[in-house]
């Protein structure tokens, strides 16, 4: 396993921003629900979509990836997923219901937790369960076979889940009747997702609210789509460059995506300037500190959670941070407090009290998103930095070492 040795750097200049994984993934599982050819445009290259395209490859579809895009063809004829790729990456659970859909039973293993904590898909299986399946676990796999759906079924999620959203809306575009997904997640890739579905010829609508409606129809034709970009990627660098101190753009966004991060780097003393498909950060004045409340979109992104935590362990004042999305999102916090920052959890928030500066250590990578706001504390910290578990980062930023080269970075990538 390698490791990122990171240095004190003001970033500036310009990085453009990839595809998004979270939603290049649910789109490669809904691909699943033809067997004709399609096409993926601006698809990251990134160990889970290399996963992903793994898992296409095993149900029996060709696939080709080359210069961000994707073409799949060739039937879907296994219905088995072999544990080795579920383990690597927990959205591979996606694809049980798409492929029982279309196959008429399919077994996947039942994903496990990870770093940010428990992640159970009990909200999938009831809601397979109601589209019409009979759902057996036994030996950490999940069998479902799909029996009869009702002509109107009414799914009501207990928490705005993007993984069950995007799951039963997939698996509901090809079953007969309506289908009502309410208290449904209302994320950016889940509208990228409903335009890739009708596109094929399915009947999806209201994705972007918290009530989609879908309506079935027998078979969905091949399409070619590009993918939206990265928000949470662009909102890592936007941090990274804030809180380096240092100017610069990011290219290849969808500012509105990102409004929650513009208020709070706003609110604190960050610049913001705001173009069509670009947005200008100017980090160099004093920080202030701020209340920052983790929700599901459109709120603040728990994707973006360890990220900010670096901007706010370094601004004026005492700042809280109060995750609602995964409760123990936090285990970036020990890492930083190494690096001399101020932090402590009670009940579900960060309590963080701004230092001065931050000084290089040796820090453990625990989950993507922890890593890559380890590798930003590397950028603000005096002395060396190095961050290990490169894997976890390399799951989820493209490119990481030219993009923060390309800001005038000092990042290599070791071992
Ligand atoms: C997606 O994960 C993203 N992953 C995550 O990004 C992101 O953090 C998360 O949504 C929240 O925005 C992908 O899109 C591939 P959830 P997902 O279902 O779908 C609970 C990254 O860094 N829950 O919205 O797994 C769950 O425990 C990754 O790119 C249940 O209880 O998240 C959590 O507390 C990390 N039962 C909450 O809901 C279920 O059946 C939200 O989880 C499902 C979820």
């Amino acid at each position: 396993m390698g490791y990122f040795r990171v240095r004190k750097s003001v970033l500036d200049g310009k990085v453009s921003i990839s595809g998004a994984k979270n939603s290049a993934l649910p789109i490669l599982a809904a691909s699943l629900l033809t067997n004709e050819d399609i096409i993926i445009d601006n698809v990251p290259d990134l160990l889970d979509v290399q996963t992903m395209l793994c898992i296409l490859r095993e149900s029996g579809r060709n696939v080709k990836f080359e210069n961000a895009k994707v073409h799949i063809s060739g039937e879907v004829v296994n219905s088995e997923i072999s544990y080795e790729l579920v383990r690597r990456m927990r959205a591979s659970f996606n694809v049980l219901g798409p492929l029982s859909a279309v196959l008429g039973q399919a077994k996947v293993a039942l994903p496990g937790g990870c770093a940010i904590g428990v992640r159970p898909v009990d909200f999938h299986i009831e809601g397979l369960k109601k589209l019409g399946f009979e759902i057996r676990i036994e030996h950490g796999e999940v069998f479902s076979k799909f029996i009869k759906k009702e002509k109107e079924v009414i799914l009501s999620l207990p928490f705005p889940s993007v993984g069950a959203t995007e799951h039963l809306m997939t698996t509901a575009a090809i079953l007969d009747g309506v289908t009502v997904i309410e208290n449904a997640a209302m994320e950016p890739e889940i509208l990228d997702l409903q335009d890739f579905l009708n596109k094929m010829g399915a009947k999806v609508k209201g994705a972007g609210t918290s009530k989609i409606v879908i309506e079935g129809v027998s078979k969905l034709k091949g399409v070619n789509h590009r993918v939206i970009p990265d928000r949470i990627e662009a909102g890592t660098y936007a941090i990274a460059i804030a809180a380096s101190g240092g100017k610069g753009y990011i290219e290849n966004v969808i500012p509105e995506h990102l409004d929650a991060l513009w208020e709070v780097l706003k609110d604190t003393g960050t610049k913001i300037e705001i173009n069509e498909n670009r947005v200008y950060i100017d980090g160099s004045n004093e920080k202030n500190s701020t209340k920052v409340n983790v929700l599901p979109y459109p709120g603040f992104p728990t994707d973006l959670q360890p990220q900010i935590m670096v901007y706010l362990s370094i601004s004026k004042g005492t700042s809280t941070i109060t995750e609602n999305v995964f409760k123990n999102r936090f285990l970036h916090v020990d890492e930083l407090v190494r690096m001399g920052a101020n932090i402590y959890i009670t009940n579900g928030t960060a309590i963080i009290k701004g230092v001065k500066k931050l000084s290089g250590a040796k820090v453990e990578g625990t989950d993507l998103r922890a890593s890559a706001a380890l590798i930003i504390a590397g950028l603000v910290a005096d002395g060396v930095t190095e961050v290990y578990n490169d894997q976890h980062v390399l799951r989820g930023y493209e490119k990481i070492v030219e993009k923060i080269k390309g800001l005038n970075g000092n990042i290599e990538h070791l071992g």
